[in-house]
């Protein structure tokens, strides 16, 4: 069974959609069902300023998706990094073992928006 708060973030996600002039954009497919997650980044003083995601994916994929973009509003990228889908799964009050997997996505997707966000700034 999910919990309350997966049931919540999955009848209202948060942060749905996209930013079209991102500082970072991450995406993620997941090896075992693959569903796919990106998401957006607006960043400011290396703070998380404004993040949305898409999610392709079944329920769980879409709560974990929703909460950790609340989770990181407002973070540091440093912060953001450390992030875990243990920790999305925990904010969620857990998945069911079966749909734990789903969690991957969400910080993965997350890692690599900086990731890509950190490669620009490099470039720069
Ligand atoms: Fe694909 Fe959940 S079944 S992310």
């Amino acid at each position: 069974m999910y919990s309350e708060k997966v049931m919540d973030h999955f009848n209202n996600p948060r942060n749905v959609g996209m930013i079209p002039d991102a500082d970072g954009v991450g995406q993620v497919g997941n090896p075992t069902c693959g569903d796919i997650m990106k998401i957006y980044l607006k960043i400011k003083d290396n703070v998380i300023e404004d993040i949305k995601f898409k999610t392709f994916g079944c329920g769980a994929a879409v709560a974990t998706s929703s909460m950790v973009t609340e989770l990181v509003k407002g973070m540091s990228l440093d912060e953001a990094m450390n992030v875990s889908n243990q920790m999305v799964a925990e904010a969620l009050d857990g998945l069911p073992p079966q749909k734990m997997h789903c969690s991957n996505l969400a910080a993965d997707a997350l890692h690599a928006a900086i990731e890509n966000y950190r490669r620009k700034e490099a470039g720069k």
